[in-house]
This record gives structure tokens, C-alpha cells and sequence, in this order.
């Protein structure tokens, strides 16, 4: 099938590869030439593992084509998947200009009398689709034959190729059996391949969903990270009372990680957006003011817990393992870790950081950071070491030599990333989340 994807972001790039992938030809397009010179040559311009390798195997079999004109792109796609960013208003709504902008760009190179299904996937607000459609209405040829659809994308960055090839579902909400059809058709190759169930639903429901799930998602973060306050005040440990309650199917072990709270550009900004929504339809959702509250106080009690064990943090130095919002990603926005930085060096401290792949962005954002190569150049001299983002090659740290490496033996795991045991035995105090301070007189737990 002939599909244009509008935007080559996180989501439209690994869409518009996914989509090729399994057979379908693709023109994606984005206004950014520099970005499409360097898609053009198979380098996605943002770190997600897998995509550089679908790009050559999609660009080489020609399945997938780049064009900044959008007009090129309307006339190939029979599906038009508008893939463009809906960053947040001071307010918590999103600013939805660049969808309608582009909605009348698209309108105004739809074909006459050649059937185009025009698909948001972006995360939009409830009824959004409305607007789209309204908009094409206005600015469209008289005789354009075309639809307006939701169809909501789950992928998670760090996992995005993976998500999206084998999801756990694919929605399509649409008004009518003929764009049902079309979208059915499109992911037929997933389906078959991975048993996933295809919801059908109506537009609004479709945009709802997405919603929904991340709010949810975020909530239950929220949720985990409040009882780890509770576990911190009572001696109990919420990694095992996260496992204890994951057990139970209802509630499902995933999204129970206690921590510095959640980040990224999805996150935050969804659950801003659906509250702001909800107030706008006339509904209090209270819960998930109190979810963005729970968060960003995550965030503060990391930098809490470093002062607490150093005293004054101005003329202490302070290594930061991991910048980026989660592990294989190099995305900054929203990271916790970028705040927690902020919080440190306002109070005076130095602070060497290492990430895998965020670094040299992170120092762009905040040049007063200074970069450690390797995690153990981080820990050389520092008076506390704190664990932001859970990138696994962290845990091949050799807590004996980091002892030797540091000035004060403090480990602030912000993430419960580490072995908090093998660190209290070489000596570290390792404050963690939601579990009792350990050191080398903590007896083992087992
Ligand atoms: C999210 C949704 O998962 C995805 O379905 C949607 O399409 C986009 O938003 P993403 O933002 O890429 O994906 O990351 P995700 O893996 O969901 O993690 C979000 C944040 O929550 C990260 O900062 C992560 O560290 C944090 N998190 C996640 C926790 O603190 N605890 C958990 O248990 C899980």
C-alpha cells in the first residue's frame, strides 16, 4: 500500500520505517532539510536502537522514500499518517497548531476523486479528529474524497522498532467500514505475524485511548513512587512490596518501578493535556493533578537525599551516572535527572555526569556540567555518587574500586539500579528509593 507519513520525529520516522518494513511504500516528509539529507543517507537523527539499520534495509529495497514537499507526499499516500509534535501550552493543553497547519497543507494537495484515509497519530486530545476534519472541509477541493482517523501509537523510545512490530494492540478508530478496511489491510502483515488484536473503534474513542493508557501508566508510576515514601518512613522495601502487588494479574508487575519519577516527551505532557481536556468537557480529573505532583516531588527528594547525606552540597562534588529520561534513549526533555542536575549545581556543587549517548546534549542544555567518559572517570573524587537513569552497563560498576575512586563512599541510587548489597559491603551508605539505607553493617537479606 502507498502511505505518506507527515513529520519524521521519534514516532514518525520509526512509523514510516516500520511501515516500509513490512512492505508497504513509503514517502515520509519533513520540513527540516538538514534532517532529511542526513535520512536520506540511512542516519536517524535521534538514538533508538535498531532504526539505523531498518532505515538502510528499507531506503536500499526503496521502500522508503524522504521529500520536504508535502504536496509530493499527499498524491503517493492513500493512508496519511500526520506524525507532528503537540508540545505543551504554559497552561498543560497542547498546542495543537502545527496539526492544524498541517491539516491544511494536506488539504489543500488532496487529489480530487481519489479516496485518502488522513490518520492522526500524534497524541491529541479528545476530539481533535473534529477539527481535522473541519479544517479539511474548509480548505479542501470540493470533490476530495477522504477521511479523518485516529490510530494511536504505543511505542515506547529506547523500544520503538520493537513496539511497534510487535504490539501488544494496534486501535483504529474511524467512522466508517471503508477506512476500517483500509487500516486493517495496512497492518495485516503485524497481525498475522504476532497474533495482536486490531480494536476498531469509533474516532473519539481512538483518541481517548491513548490518553487514557499513558495517564494510566503514569498514575501507577505516581502511585508506587508515594508508596516508596511510605516503605522509606516504615522500614519496609517497595521492590518487594512492587513485586508482591505485581503478582496479582489485576494489577500487573509492569510500570511499578519506584524511582525519580517519570519523564520524556510523552508522559508529562499526556497527562497535562487530558487533565486540561477534562476540565474543558467539564470533569475534575483530581488524580492526575496529583500524579504531576507526585512526580516532580520525586525528582526533588533525590536532590533532598543528597543533601541530606552531604550537609551543604556548595564545594562538594557530585557524580551523576545517567542523564537521559530512561535507558537507551538519548531524550533530555522532561528528564529528572536534567532537574536534579539543576538542583545541584544552584546549590554549589560540581558535578561530573556520564550518560552512554545524552552527554554532549545535556552539556548543551547545561554547560556547567562536566562529562565523564566512562562511569568511573564520575565517581574520581566525588563525594556522592547518584544514579538517575537505570542504563544497564551501569551495574558492571565495580562497587570495590569505585569505593577506592571516591572521596566519600555515598551512593544515592535514584533508580534502585545497583546491587545495594555488594555496595554496602565495599563500604557505600546506598540510599535507594522506597528501601531501607544500607551499609556494610546491614546484615544480607537472605
Ligand atoms: C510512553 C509510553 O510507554 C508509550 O506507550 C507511549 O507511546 C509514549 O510514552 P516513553 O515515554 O518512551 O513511552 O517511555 P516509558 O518507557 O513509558 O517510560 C516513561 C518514563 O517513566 C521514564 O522516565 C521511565 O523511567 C519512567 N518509569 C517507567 C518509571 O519511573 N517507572 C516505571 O515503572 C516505568
Amino acid at each position: 500500500m502507498q502511505v505518506a507519513v507527515i513529520g519524521a520525529g521519534h514516532v514518525g520516522l520509526v512509523t514510516a520505517a516500520c511501515l516500509a518494513r513490512i512492505g508497504h511504500d513509503v514517502v515520509a516528509n519533513d520540513d527540516d532539510l538538514a534532517k532529511l539529507e542526513q535520512l536520506r543517507a540511512g542516519r536517524p537523527w535521534f538514538h533508538e536502537p535498531g532504526l539505523p539499520e531498518l532505515l538502510a534495509e528499507t531506503i536500499a529495497a526503496g521502500r522508503l522514500r524522504f521529500t520536504a514537499d508535502k504536496g509530493e507526499a499527499v498524491r503517493h499516500g492513500q493512508v496519511i499518517f500526520i506524525c507532528v509534535g503537540t508540545p505543551s501550552r504554559a497552561d498543560g493543553s497542547p498546542n495543537l497548531q502545527y496539526l492544524e497547519a498541517v491539516a491544511r497543507e494536506v488539504a489543500q494537495a488532496l487529489p480530487a476523486g481519489s479516496f485518502r484515509l488522513v490518520c492522526e497519530k500524534s497524541t491529541v486530545p479528545v476530539q481533535t479528529g473534529d477539527r481535522v476534519a473541519q479544517v479539511i472541509a474548509r480548505e479542501g477541493p470540493p470533490a476530495a474524497d477522504y477521511e479523518v482517523a485516529s490510530n494511536p501509537e504505543f511505542l515506547r523510545e529506547g523500544s520503538a522498532v520493537h513496539d511497534t512490530l510487535n504490539p501488544d494492540r494496534i486501535v483504529v478508530g474511524t467512522d466508517t467500514q471503508r477506512g476500517t478496511t483500509l487500516l486493517a489491510e495496512l497492518y495485516r502483515p503485524i497481525v498475522e505475524a504476532t497474533g495482536c488484536e486490531l480494536l476498531a473503534t469509533d474516532r473519539a474513542t481512538a483518541e481517548l485511548i491513548k490518553h487514557a493508557s499513558n495517564a494510566f501508566l503514569a498514575t501507577k508510576i505516581s502511585f508506587i513512587n508515594s508508596v516508596a515514601r511510605v516503605c522509606e518512613r516504615s522500614g519496609a522495601d517497595v521492590e518487594l512490596v512492587a513485586r508482591g502487588m505485581g503478582l496479582d494479574p489485576r494489577i500487573g508487575v509492569h510500570f511499578l518501578k519506584a524511582g525519580a519519577g517519570y519523564g520524556g516527551s510523552c508522559f508529562p505532557k499526556d497527562v497535562a493535556a487530558f487533565a486540561h481536556r477534562s476540565a474543558e468537557l467539564g470533569v475534575d480529573f483530581g488524580i492526575l493533578r496529583e500524579t504531576a505532583r507526585v512526580n516532580l516531588a520525586a525528582r526533588q527528594r533525590v536532590l533532598d537525599k543528597v543533601r541530606d547525606a552531604l550537609w551543604h552540597l556548595a564545594g562538594k562534588r557530585v557524580g551523576v551516572l545517567g542523564l537521559a529520561f530512561k535507558p537507551e534513549t538519548d531524550d533530555l526533555r522532561e528528564a529528572p535527572a536534567m532537574d536534579v542536575v539543576r538542583g545541584l549545581l544552584a546549590e554549589g556543587a560540581e558535578v561530573i555526569a556520564y550518560d552512554p549517548v545524552a552527554g554532549d546534549q545535556a552539556v548543551d542544555l547545561l554547560p556547567e556540567i562536566k562529562l565523564a567518559p566512562e562511569p568511573l572517570d564520575a565517581v574520581e573524587g566525588a563525594h556522592a555518587l547518584v544514579v538517575m537513569t537505570g542504563w544497564p552497563e551501569l551495574t558492571q560498576l565495580d562497587p570495590v574500586v569505585a569505593r577506592e575512586r571516591m572521596a566519600y563512599p555515598i551512593l544515592v541510587d535514584a533508580r534502585n539500579a545497583l546491587d545495594a548489597e555488594a555496595f554496602g559491603r565495599a563500604g557505600f551508605t546506598v540510599i535507594g528509593v522506597g528501601r531501607p539505607v544500607r551499609n556494610a553493617l546491614t546484615p544480607a537479606w537472605r
